[in-house]
């Protein structure tokens, strides 16, 4: 159960990194702003902007420290209600990357793996160390993208953090705000 959820989460973050990164035919996804905040404790430099082809992204970030323990990634995403500024959480998740990382012995999770770390130039090996990793033109094939997503307006966020016993300790927190239409 707990291994679906994870495999469910990863496809989650690559679906929506290849919404980001893909034209598709039918669907047409309108990035319409991001908001990022990182712990300058470990590092220094990042963005992530979807580049002017609407059709990649670009992100980059300077890790300064390595860091101890096993990265967690909290994963939600929000469909706009009918309520004006009424937003709905369709999908959420709390996962330890480096378990997701080490336990890759699912095809389908190692697929989504590849993509990953193939664009990029971050080693697949826990805890993340120190070094400037980018993904230019961060792109996936559009066959790989499910089909459930619909047309609406989306809020995702992306919180990368330590895990502190119950605390968690910031290090990454993307939000974007999306629209996709039907063309
Ligand atoms: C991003 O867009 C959303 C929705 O239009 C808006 O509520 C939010 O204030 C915007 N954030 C920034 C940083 O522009
Ligand atoms: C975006 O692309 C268009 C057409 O290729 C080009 O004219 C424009 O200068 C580009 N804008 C930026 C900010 O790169
Ligand atoms: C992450 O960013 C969002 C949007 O700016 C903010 O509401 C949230 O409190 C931030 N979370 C953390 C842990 O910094």
């Amino acid at each position: 159960m707990a291994e679906i959820s994870k495999i469910l989460g990863l496809m989650v973050i690559i679906l929506v990194l290849a919404k980001l990164g893909v034209a598709q035919k039918r669907k047409n996804l309108q990035i319409q702003n991001i908001s990022h905040d990182c712990n300058k404790e470990y590092i220094s430099e990042f963005y992530i902007r979807a580049n002017n082809d609407s059709a990649t992204l670009d992100i980059k970030a300077a890790v300064i420290k390595a860091m101890t323990r096993p990265l967690w990634l909290e994963f939600n995403m929000f469909i706009k209600g009918t309520k004006k500024a009424d937003f709905n959480r369709i999908v959420g998740f709390d996962i330890n990357v480096c378990d997701v990382l080490e336990k890759a012995n699912n095809p389908l999770l190692s697929t989504w793996i590849d993509i990953i770390f193939r664009q990029g130039n971050m080693d697949k090996k826990c805890p993340m160390k120190e070094g400037t990793y980018h993904w230019k033109q961060f792109k996936i094939d559009k066959d790989t993208i499910p089909h459930f997503i619909l047309k609406g307006f989306y809020r995702i966020g992306v919180l990368g953090y330590d895990k502190r016993g119950r605390d968690k300790e910031m290090i990454l927190n993307v939000t974007l705000y999306a629209s996709i239409k039907m063309k």
